[in-house]
């Protein structure tokens, strides 16, 4: 299949509203990351969104509106949080689980009785659904197990060839996915964090769960609340490697490593003395600027053919919960603990 490189225009957004109509996939941005769309009312265009990632079947999909009209057929009720919620974060990068209605079709919500939903606030994204006139089932962007793409051209590595268009809208403000929140649980649960954070839903909410697998790996046979948490995920071709040291202990093990094959990803400021590739990604404390580049930083080992990443520790607060979410999953929960003088 040939895939359209799209500009961000307004003839190119009709052009892609009718693919979708047609039962196509054009890959949009998002302020978190690009989506994947198709279609979310035709079960056979959702299919093919798992074909191209090579994702497995039981992965439930997010559904995007552009407005809170197309919320009601959707879902089999409404609970007042949600109105809560839209008032203060919709659109923007927040989706909330809900009861599914009959309207969603078994690929959206891979046999579950309930469906995610999520109203982006691009500019683009919410011009392709009103394009398209239906709502858009949309994973991220990239091949299955890989880090999402925060640009279009990491889209076009992973998806040229294999979608009908690729709609280039710049690259994405937040970097990590939208926060997965359920209102399907005794007391509002974050299945997935993002820009969104805990202490923003607790103000609206009240009391807010954050699910263990959030930080945690799950035990076997334990089963997870979001499907997508359970596997291999974010992972650069690499070995990515936590480090939790003083700079000089980090400084002193990595110059150690190979320089060819090594990549480290540290603080801005960091970069001096380090023999390896050096990847700054933000300020020490900058949460945001690391949600920002992390994904980025990844993909950018890979294409200079890195063999093992080691990653000074970023702080999980606020959206640093989401940060550090992503990195335990592309390090497969490794953490390297080193003493001062190592
Ligand atoms: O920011 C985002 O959320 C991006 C952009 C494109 O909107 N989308 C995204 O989709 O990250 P995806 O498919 O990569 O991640 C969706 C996550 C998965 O972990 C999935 O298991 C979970 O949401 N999920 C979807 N529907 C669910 C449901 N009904 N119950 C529990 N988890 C669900
Ligand atoms: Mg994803």
């Amino acid at each position: 299949m040939k895939t359209l490189f799209l500009d961000n225009n307004e003839p190119n957004i009709r052009t892609a509203g009718k693919i979708l109509r047609d039962g196509g996939l054009v890959a949009i941005p998002t302020e978190t990351v690009y989506g994947l769309a198709a279609n979310a009312l035709d079960g056979a265009a959702v299919a093919r969104i798992f074909a191209a990632k090579g994702r497995p079947m039981d992965n439930p999909l997010i559904v995007h509106i552009q407005d809170l009209s197309e919320l009601d057929s959707l879902v089999a009720y409404v609970p007042q949080a949600v109105y809560d919620l839209a008032g203060r974060f919709w659109p923007g990068p927040l989706t909330i689980i809900l009861p599914k209605s009959d309207l969603i079709p078994d690929e959206v919500s891979a046999g579950l009785d309930t469906v995610a939903i999520r109203m982006p606030s691009h500019p683009a994204a919410r011009a392709v659904i009103r394009a398209a006139g239906v709502p858009l089932a949309a994973p991220s962007a990239n091949t299955s197990g890989k880090p999402s793409p925060t640009t279009a051209a990491h889209v076009r590595d992973d998806m040229d060839g294999k979608i009908d268009a690729i709609l280039d809208g710049g690259p994405c403000e937040v970097g990590v996915e939208s926060t997965v929140l359920t209102l399907c649980a005794p007391v509002p649960r974050i299945l997935r964090p993002g820009r969104v954070t805990p202490e923003e839903l607790e103000e609206v909410l009240g009391e807010v769960d954050i699910d263990p697998a959030v930080l945690g790996q799950l035990g076997a046979g334990e089963v997870a609340a979001s499907p997508g948490m359970k596997y291999k995920h974010y992972a650069p071709n690499a070995d990515v490697f936590i480090v939790e040291s003083s700079l000089e202990a980090f400084r002193s093990f990595v110059n150690q490593q190979d320089p060819q094959t090594t990549a480290a990803l540290v603080f801005s400021g960091e970069e001096e003395g380090l023999r390896c590739t050096v990847l700054p990604f933000g300020d020490e404390g900058n949460e945001l600027a690391h949600a920002n580049k992390l994904f980025a930083d990844l993909r950018e080992c890979d294409t200079r053919g890195m063999k093992n990443v080691y990653v000074r520790c970023p702080s999980s607060e606020g959206v640093g919960l989401a940060v550090m979410n992503r990195l335990l999953r592309a390090a497969e929960f490794r953490v390297l603990t080193l003493e001062e003088d190592a």
